[in-house]
């Protein structure tokens, strides 16, 4: 499996479950999104562009901060980019403009924005050449802004990877087969292992030309009611999707009750309690 296979797998499971993502993930992802707004502090009038904006969550709390400007959104996820029209229009912004377009790729003219915004999106392989292009995108003295994941997983997280590791089928249908290939190298290639560091991130960004850098560490309480909750918010990410609907009834059984043993300490009378640790990159031009 090569990064351009992995990549357009993964866009082809964001879109077909584009909905679910909308309605499960982007509640709890708004806060993050909400710093990430903070940080990159947006003006009227200014240029701006949302990479990997998904089914919109950043670009449409950024746009009515900068109307009259058109802020353009990017995304390869085409059906994600259909249900960000609608919360767009859903919540009368009329000025963004949705793209479906390659992260690695941005096909815009250089030194054009004011700055660019990523919420959690920025692809976990192949990000060089992300950044690369979000450094020529930006006019002289421009900011990019991008939150992304600590790299040690939240108790709720390892103890989900875990359960799932020791009840998923050992004979996966082709798709599955290759999602697994796709996940294992977005989390295991060096290069996405640099991503959740920050000192990595830094020089990367200061070889492309960013004139400074800065890490601000922010966590966000997050809440789900039982186990269950938790695997629906897992399982609106599609590889986790296939992995629990391929599960057979017992696989499934042993691994709700594997997850929920696993959740217990972490579990009180109101559900369980995480913390998400989140990094919210600047990087000026
Ligand atoms: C975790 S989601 C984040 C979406 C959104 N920013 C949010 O806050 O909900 C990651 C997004 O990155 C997109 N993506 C992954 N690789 C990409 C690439 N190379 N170019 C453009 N989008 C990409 C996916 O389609 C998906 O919508």
């Amino acid at each position: 499996m090569n990064v351009n296979e992995a990549t357009l797998l993964y866009a082809d499971e964001y879109s077909r479950l584009a909905e679910t993502y909308d309605r499960v993930v982007v509640p709890r992802f708004e806060p993050i999104a909400r710093a990430v707004v903070e940080v990159l502090a947006p003006e009227p009038g200014e240029m701006v562009l949302d990479v990997a904006t998904g089914t919109g969550l950043l670009a449409c709390l950024l746009a009515p901060r900068t109307a009259p400007a058109q802020l353009v959104a990017i995304d390869l996820a085409d059906e994600a980019l259909r249900v960000a029209s609608y919360r767009a229009g859903n919540a009368g912004i009329r000025n963004i403009r949705f793209e479906m377009m390659d992260a690695r790729n941005i096909v815009y003219r250089s030194a054009l924005f004011d700055a660019i915004g990523s919420n959690l999106g920025i692809p976990n392989v192949g990000y060089d050449r992300t950044f690369y292009e979000i450094h020529r995108l930006l006019k002289p003295g421009g900011r990019f802004v991008f939150s992304e994941w600590d790299a040690k997983p939240t108790p709720t997280r390892a103890a989900y990877l875990q359960a799932l590791e020791a009840h998923r089928t050992e004979t996966p249908s082709k798709i599955l087969g290759e999602l697994r290939e796709a996940v294992l190298l977005n989390r295991t290639a060096p290069e996405a292992k640099d991503l959740t560091n920050p000192a990595a991130v830094a020089k990367r960004l200061g070889n492309l030309g960013f004139a400074s850098v800065e890490d601000v560490v922010r966590t966000f309480p997050v809440r789900f009611a039982d186990a269950k909750d938790l695997i629906a918010f897992e399982t609106a990410w599609g590889w986790d999707e296939r992995e629990v609907a391929e599960m057979s009834a017992e696989q499934r059984a042993a691994f709700e009750n594997d997850l929920a043993e696993r959740l217990g300490p972490h579990s009180g009378p109101r559900g369980i309690d995480d913390k998400w640790t989140v990094h919210v990159t600047v990087a000026r031009t």
